[in-house]
């Protein structure tokens, strides 16, 4: 087996569904260790036990109960030498005068402030250790715009505070690197798209391979970077999008020419 994690302890915050569950399946396959930390504690200790693992309640909006847990995972368990930031929260594609502020607010504390935050109280401590590597998950939707008027500047944010934290850390052997995935079929992704969210058709006609993407593709691209196989890489944003971002230009062309 490949075992790139080399026992390393890998944080992954939002473990517990979606994008950051398949992230510690694919890592705990490659030989890392790994703690589960989500706002949905139960859960994030079932994923945990499936994977032999440590799973933990934890709210990304909060900075002192991060820096603690920090402190208890680095005690109990040992120094984290890798950071998953898949947290997140998620909006309706509806005009500036229905982006309800409390709906802002709840974006920007989880998708900005969560990140910054956990960056910080796993990221300080590594950077100090002298080694490590931080994978934030960003979105195509911080690449342009869309109607997402909340969301998508949480995800342009992302993009620019990995570069601003692979200049800080880069010294001391810390590297950070953001990950914008396109529409990923997750559970949430594929629940919302039987209720009728509102996309116009199928997202993946849109992009270059004519289809969405798989949340072990994104995965293997988040352990990929986390792994001592992209040492010389810091500070990057890493695309897996099926060539969406590379296809916006079609648009106007009436799409991508059919096979
Ligand atoms: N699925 C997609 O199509 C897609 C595309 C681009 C980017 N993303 C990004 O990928 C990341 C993961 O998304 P997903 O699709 O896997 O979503 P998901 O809902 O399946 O998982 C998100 C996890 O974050 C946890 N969480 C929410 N608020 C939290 C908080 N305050 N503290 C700690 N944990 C919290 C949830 O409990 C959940 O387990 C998000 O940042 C999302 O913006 C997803």
């Amino acid at each position: 087996m490949d075992q790139t994690g080399q026992g390393r302890l890998a944080v992954i915050i939002g473990g517990a569904n979606g994008i950051g569950a398949a992230t510690a399946r694919l890592m705990a396959a490659r030989g890392w260790r790994l703690a589960i930390l989500d706002k949905d504690g139960e859960r994030a200790g079932e994923v945990a036990a499936e994977l032999g693992g440590h799973g933990f309640a934890a709210d990304v909006t909060d900075l002192p109960g991060l820096e603690a847990l920090a402190a208890r995972v680095e005690a109990e368990i040992a120094a984290p030498y890798a950071l998953v930031i898949s947290s997140g929260t998620f909006q309706d594609p509806v005009p500036p005068d229905q982006t309800r502020p409390e709906d802002w607010d709840r974006i920007m504390r989880v998708n900005l402030d969560g990140v910054f935050f956990a960056a910080r109280a796993f990221g300080a401590p590594m950077a100090r250790r002298g080694g490590g590597a931080i994978v934030a998950i960003a979105s195509i939707i911080g690449l342009g715009g869309t109607p997402l008027h909340a969301y998508g500047p949480t995800k342009a944010a992302v993009i620019n505070l990995a570069q601003s934290l692979a200049g800080e850390w880069g010294r001391a052997g810390v590297r950070v690197n953001a990950v914008s995935p396109g529409v990923t079929l997750v559970p949430r992704v594929l629940a919302r798209r039987q209720a009728g969210a509102r996309y116009a058709g199928d997202p993946g006609v849109h992009t270059a391979l004519g289809r969405c993407v798989e949340p072990s593709e994104v995965a293997e691209t988040i352990e990929f970077l986390l792994s001592d196989r992209a040492s010389a890489i810091t500070g990057v944003n890493l695309v897996v999008d099926a060539g969406w971002d590379a296809a916006r230009g079609w648009a106007m062309y009436g799409g991508v020419r059919p096979r």
